[in-house]
Parts: C-alpha cells; sequence; structure tokens
C-alpha cells in the first residue's frame, strides 16, 4: 500500500490501468464523430485526467481545441448549498461547436447539468460529457455521461488531480487514504465515526497547509 503524507492509501486504479481506459475512451469519442470539437476540462479536479485524455485523443486522430472552466459547487464551508458557481469561464464562442465536458467525478450531477447547461444557453450544437469516474446512484438531478471511464464504489477517492483540501492530487493512481475512525464513548457510533472520518482527513490533508482556509470534509466537499 503506497504511502503519503503518512497516511496508507489503497489503490483503486492503477497507472496502466487509467491509461489503457484513456485510450479506449478517446476511440469512443472518436466513434462519436464529434465536429468541431471543444474539449472543456472542468477544474481543478479534472486538470490530469484532461491532460491524458487529450493526449489519448490525438493519438486517437482527432484535433480538438481545449478550454477550462471553473466551478465550484461550494462557496465556502463543508456545508452543500446544492448550488454551482461559476469561478472562471471559458474565453471561447460556443455557438455551433460541439463540446465535450470533461470532468473527474460524476456525483449529483450538478456541476455537470450547470456546465451543459450554460454551454446550451450558449447555443453550442451538441454537449458531451466525458468523465473518469461515475459514482451510481447519487444523482440529484436526470444527467448521463457520454463517456465513463470507471463505475467507482461510494467511496471519497483521491490523486490522479482529485484532492483532499489540495492535497494528493500529484498521485498517478486513483486511491483511498486509509480511515481508522477512533471511537469516542458518548456519541452514537455513527455520529462519532463520521466526526473522527472527518477531522482525521482533515489532519490528513493539513500538512504544509496548516493555517490555510480549510475546506475540507468526507462527504460534502465539492470544490473542483
Ligand atoms: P457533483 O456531481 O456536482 O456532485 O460533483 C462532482 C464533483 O465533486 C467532482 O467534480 C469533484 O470535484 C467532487 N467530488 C465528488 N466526489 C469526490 C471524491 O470522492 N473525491 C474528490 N472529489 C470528489
Ligand atoms: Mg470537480
Amino acid at each position: 500500500m503506497p504511502k503519503v503524507r503518512g497516511r496508507s492509501l489503497r489503490v483503486l486504479y492503477d497507472a496502466e490501468t487509467i491509461a489503457r481506459r484513456n485510450v479506449e475512451m478517446a476511440a469512443e469519442i472518436k466513434a462519436a464523430g464529434y465536429r468541431n470539437l471543444l474539449v472543456i476540462s472542468i477544474l481543478k479536479g479534472s486538470f490530469v485526467f484532461a491532460a491524458d485524455l487529450i493526449r489519448a485523443l490525438h493519438v486517437a486522430g482527432l484535433s480538438p481545441e481545449v478550454e477550462f472552466i471553473s466551478l465550484s459547487s461550494y462557496k465556502t464551508g463543508t456545508t452543500s448549498t446544492g448550488k454551482v458557481s461559476l469561478v472562471r469561464d471559458v474565453e471561447t464562442d460556443v455557438k455551433g461547436r460541439d463540446v465535450l465536458l470533461v470532468d473527474d467525478i460524476l456525483e449529483s450531477g450538478r456541476t455537470l447539468a450547470f456546465a451543459r447547461n450554460l454551454m446550451l444557453k450558449r447555443g453550442a450544437r451538441r454537449v458531451a460529457i466525458a468523465v473518469l469516474l461515475e459514482k451510481p446512484g447519487k444523482l440529484a438531478q436526470p444527467l448521463k455521461a457520454d463517456h465513463v471511464g470507471f463505475v467507482c464504489p461510494d467511496l471519497f477517492v483521491v490523486g490522479y488531480g482529485m484532492d483532499v483540501a489540495h492535497a494528493f492530487r500529484e498521485l498517478p493512481f486513483v486511491g483511498v487514504v486509509e480511515d481508522k475512525p477512533v471511537r469516542t464513548g458518548r456519541a452514537g457510533v455513527r455520529g462519532s465515526r463520521a466526526r473522527s472520518r472527518d477531522g482525521w482527513l482533515r489532519r490528513a490533508a493539513a500538512g504544509s497547509h496548516r493555517g490555510s482556509r480549510g475546506r475540507v470534509g468526507y462527504r460534502s466537499r465539492r470544490e473542483p
């Protein structure tokens, strides 16, 4: 088990597995026949996946343009507002274009629904979605990804661009930080577990970032 920041990480998808899947996804994307393709990477979580996917697209024989948008589902804190905000917009006019939105994870679908609606409102001809991971059964609204790397268990994952408080993004694999919740006497087991996990993840991520605005929660973090 790899150790990072003094924590053991359980690997869910290793670098080779991801690389192989990226090649397959690029072939799927090519076969979908997008025209005048604009790839939009949703920052920050998708930056590693997008970087690998666009190079796989090149190898597959596609020549997309590539853009970035930064979205956040949470302003501050760890409580879900369910509201997505636009942090940084694309610079490209998407009118009449085929757009491929690239994100790390499809969970509630709020982030991607927001991006998709925005592009459609701006007159994109076709808006498709590619995600590395999909956590099934968690959609807050109907949304279907056109290209899915892996159907992922309902765990908080890190690596390959995904983070806890901006830590662990550098990992070449997708994994789970092994958690060792400490049960405390009085609170109910569920409550104490959730609390200890929350604090534990915060500490695991803290390291050199101590003093920065901590916005970490186990289930609640959505900052891209
Ligand atoms: P949603 O589909 O709008 O709920 O949000 C998906 C976003 O939440 C992803 O783009 C990630 O930034 C973040 N997210 C969801 N689950 C995880 C996780 O397990 N690890 C890291 N980020 C996550
Ligand atoms: Mg994200």
